[in-house]
């Protein structure tokens, strides 16, 4: 049975997404994938917004894309066919919320996955364009081989970012077994 608030570290990070995110606000979908959480980003900017989203997979991309004309929201999107890696190469705009939802595709390969460098090199890139009092939210999968070395490495990282700069919580589940996934939000002092 579903508890009703701590099931999942994908919803607590659209609760505290949802308390920094205006209207007309410019975020960033690092890992567009099926696209729930770009649709809830477009929720969140309203029509003057923008969310710019990124994903290596062309059907991750497709796939969001119907989804947000089918409710009539693909005006507020910018969606990337790209690696988050490549961030700042395509938003050259400071912005209050970045989601990270790493892993692969739920359904698909599990080839297909987030990489520690890879993921390391945008959250460093996402952490120069969040806006001061800006939010990141990192969703990680340890259950996985790839997924335990990514949290193992961005812990690292994240670990010592400098209190001065950033304030950096680690939420897990400490009582469920087989490696539950794990949220960190970082809000940009
Ligand atoms: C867990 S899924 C994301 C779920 C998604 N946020 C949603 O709401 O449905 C992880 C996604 O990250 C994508 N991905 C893997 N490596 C990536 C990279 N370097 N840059 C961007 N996306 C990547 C995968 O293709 C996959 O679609």
């Amino acid at each position: 049975m579903q508890a009703k608030y701590l099931n999942k570290a994908t919803d607590l990070a659209k609760n505290f997404i949802s308390r920094v995110v205006s209207k007309d606000d410019t975020v960033i979908d690092a890992t567009v994938g099926n696209g729930n959480d770009t649709l809830f980003l477009c929720e969140l900017v309203g029509e003057g917004g923008r969310v710019i989203g990124f994903d290596i997979q062309d059907e991750a991309i497709t796939k969001t894309k119907k989804k947000l004309m089918e409710r009539n929201m693909l005006s507020r999107a910018k969606l990337i066919n790209t690696g988050h890696e490549n961030l700042k190469e395509y938003v050259n705009t400071s912005v209050s919320a970045i989601m990270f939802n790493l892993g692969y595709l739920p359904g698909n390969s599990h080839k297909i996955t987030t990489k520690s460098h890879t993921t390391l090199t945008a959250i460093k890139q996402g952490l120069d364009l969040l806006d001061k009092k800006g939010l990141m939210t990192i969703a990680i999968y340890p259950g996985h081989p790839e997924g335990a070395k990514e949290k193992e490495r961005l812990l690292e990282f994240l670990t010592a970012i400098d209190q001065k700069e950033a304030n950096v919580l680690k939420m897990e589940f400490i009582n469920q077994i087989n490696n539950p996934p794990l949220l960190v939000a970082i809000e940009k002092k």
